[in-house]
């Protein structure tokens, strides 16, 4: 990190997994960081008791060409970088106004098992749309399910019946009010059900059952120490028994 940073007044946008990560790790080198979380109350202005230059603020009402930044309290920074850590908005450019999917409020619609869709599966696919997830062991699972369907030794139900499953998934998200951009959100143990899933189509044995404990104890650990969470745990015996099973792989 350039030393510069040192004179540097960060804003991070957002407050969710990236930017709690990413603004504890600009604190340690830049002069202040001011993170703009839009669920915190309007009047919020807290410093962090972790970092002695890092505060937590409501969302920013707006800019000002100078790179001013007001809050909705009104009170304001003078930012030398603003950093969105917002996630992503699904957009496919590419595939044409007349493609067989859409993108409504940030649901790929409609995709079988938010991989395939439905009209012209299995010749395209969308490898990791979920969100909210372990990433690279749930993309593995569907990149090893569309090459065992590609090459003919797993079978892609009828349209009829993958159209069936969409809509079950979207009548349950109905019941529950969610909004349809909460589709390839994964939050709330979803993810492994589906992991699961997909390794069963695959002939797989289900996701380690060490990697599910691991997850819970993260987060455990990051709301019992928030400073610290990165530097100590007490999942040492979980660690254990994933090198253990590295060992099959060497
Ligand atoms: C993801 O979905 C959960 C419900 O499982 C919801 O509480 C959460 O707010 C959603 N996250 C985002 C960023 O939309």
């Amino acid at each position: 990190m350039p030393t510069h940073m040192q004179c540097f007044i960060v804003i991070v946008i957002g407050a969710s997994t990236s930017a709690v990560d990413i603004s504890r790790d600009i604190a340690s080198v830049a002069k202040e960081v001011h993170i703009a979380d839009r669920s915190a109350p309007t009047s919020t202005c807290e410093q962090q008791p972790e970092y002695d230059n890092t505060w937590l603020h409501s969302m920013i009402d707006h800019a000002q060409g100078d790179g001013t930044v007001v809050f909705r309290d009104g009170s304001s920074i003078k930012a030398d970088v603003i950093m969105h850590c917002t996630g992503y908005l699904y957009d496919f450019p590419f595939l044409g106004d007349d493609s067989t999917i859409t993108v409504d409020d940030n649901c790929v619609d409609p995709l079988y098992k938010h991989v395939f869709p439905i009209e012209v599966a299995p010749d395209l696919s969308f490898i990791g749309l979920p969100w909210k997830v372990i990433p690279f062991p749930l993309f593995e699972l569907q990149s090893k399910w569309v090459a065992g369907i590609l090459s003919g030794w797993i079978k892609v139900p009828s349209k009829d019946e993958m159209m069936e499953d969409v809509k079950a998934i979207y009548s349950k998200q109905e019941t529950r009010g969610w909004p349809k951009r909460y589709t390839h959100n994964f939050s709330g143990g979803y993810q492994f059900e589906y992991d699961d899933w997909l390794a069963e189509q695959c002939g797989h044995p289900p996701i380690e059952e060490w990697r599910k404990l691991m997850y819970a104890a993260n987060a455990q650990n990051k709301d019992a120490r928030p400073e610290r969470y990165r530097d100590e745990w007490n999942d040492d015996d979980l660690v254990a028994q994933a090198s253990e099973d590295f060992k099959k792989y060497l």
